[in-house]
């Protein structure tokens, strides 16, 4: 073999990561605090679907009396796989965890992809499937929702070619808000691609198609334990799969996925669902009054949402300078600068008084862009 000293590790590095764009993650509560001046216990964070909540108190419990941290866990994370199947209905041979959905979302595509193969895209949705197919070596192909933001089935089916080996479904959509019907799933795997329903908001939605899996070889839905049990700090989701897949996904993953204090988090999660469920309907009917008011005041129009945010229509003003005057008040939201969402800001429901202190800071857009 020849060899070349002089040759730079840059050069080694694989052509297609080089000029790599990375994912734009939102920010941490310390880093909004100094960004706006305002101290982290007074920060109204409404920017990244987090469950204001918190988590069940038995997690910090549970977490605080483990005595074995120096002990790597269990690959196969068994002593979840009994409360799992509990909850998504779906014997556990179809589930396997891992660290926050989102890695979920890499080992599916780094289970199907070779370079070049292609991901299809239902945009404006989650900006992991991108990301992801990209380091994985795939392709995304975009097909754009239609305007009330639902998949087109038709666009999508035309999009597929030899290299389509995935196509990826967030149902409720982020950030749209919206579910996509069973019939549109139908048409979508009757293509035969390994059509991927992302459920990351399931519990808001109550919509789920989890128990389709086990009658279905080309069908995988993602659940996250971020949003309804408040536990995105710790990063725990799971993946229902067909049986076959669900080994292969086992096998290729790496050993410790799921580090101890997930692990913990999600049994007590799991063992503690009536409080969780309680907040979860919190969160509903919060996200109804939040609407209402947003309805009401003019300045953002609402869009109907089945998640626990909601997308809205900027009727009053502009985007950008919007979220940056929310931002002085210590409010965060979400705002994108994309054709398709242009003139849009995400809002992440919060508690009552969250909503309260919005509306009031909003205000003065009421009378108008001019009407500050
Ligand atoms: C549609 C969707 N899927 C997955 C995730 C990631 O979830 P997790 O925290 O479980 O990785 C998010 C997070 O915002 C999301 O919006």
């Amino acid at each position: 073999m020849s060899q070349d000293p002089t040759r730079s590790p840059e050069s080694l590095i694989r052509g297609d990561l080089k000029d790599f764009k990375s994912y734009e993650p939102i920010l941490p509560l310390d880093a909004l605090s100094e960004r706006s001046g305002v101290p982290v216990d007074r920060i109204i964070k409404l920017d990244g679907n987090e469950n204001p909540y918190g988590c069940s108190p038995r997690v910090p419990r549970a977490l605080a009396g483990y005595a074995f941290y120096h002990i790597y866990p269990d690959p196969l994370h068994t002593e979840l796989q009994g409360p799992l199947e509990r909850y998504a209905g779906v014997d556990r041979r179809h589930i396997v965890a891992g660290s926050g959905s989102d890695e979920i979302i890499d080992l599916v595509l780094r289970m199907f992809l070779e370079p070049g193969d292609k991901v299809i895209n239902c945009a404006p949705t989650f900006g992991m499937y991108p990301f992801s197919t990209a380091v994985c070596g795939g392709v995304t192909v975009t097909v754009p929702r239609d305007d009330a933001y639902a998949v087109d089935v038709a666009a999508v089916r035309a999009a597929i070619d030899g290299h389509t080996k995935v196509i990826f479904i967030a149902s409720p959509n982020n950030p749209t808000g919206n579910t996509t019907p069973e019939s549109a799933l139908v048409d979508l795997l009757d293509t035969g691609a390994a059509v991927v329903v992302d459920e990351a908001y399931y519990e808001f939605s109550g919509r789920t198609f989890a128990h389709l899996v086990p009658r279905h070889a080309n069908l995988i839905v993602l659940r996250s334990f971020s949003k309804w049990a408040g536990l995105g700090g710790l990063r725990a989701g799971y993946g229902i799969f067909p049986e076959r897949i669900a080994d292969l996904v086992r096998s290729i993953k790496i050993p410790y996925n799921v580090n101890i204090a997930a692990m913990i988090a999600v049994r007590e999660s799991l063992a503690d669902i009536d409080y969780l469920q309680a907040n979860v309907r919190a969160i509903i009917a919060e996200r109804e009054h939040l609407a209402a008011k947003l309805q009401k005041q003019g300045v953002l129009v609402p869009l109907p949402s089945a998640a626990n945010f909601i997308l809205c229509r900027v009727a009053r003003g502009d985007a950008r300078e919007i979220k940056q005057g929310l931002e002085t008040r210590g409010i965060f939201i979400r705002y994108f600068d994309t054709p398709q969402l242009r003139d849009m800001v995400r809002i992440s429901v919060g508690k009552p008084e969250h909503t309260d202190a919005l509306i009031e800071a909003l205000s003065p857009w009421e009378g108008g862009p001019d009407g500050r």
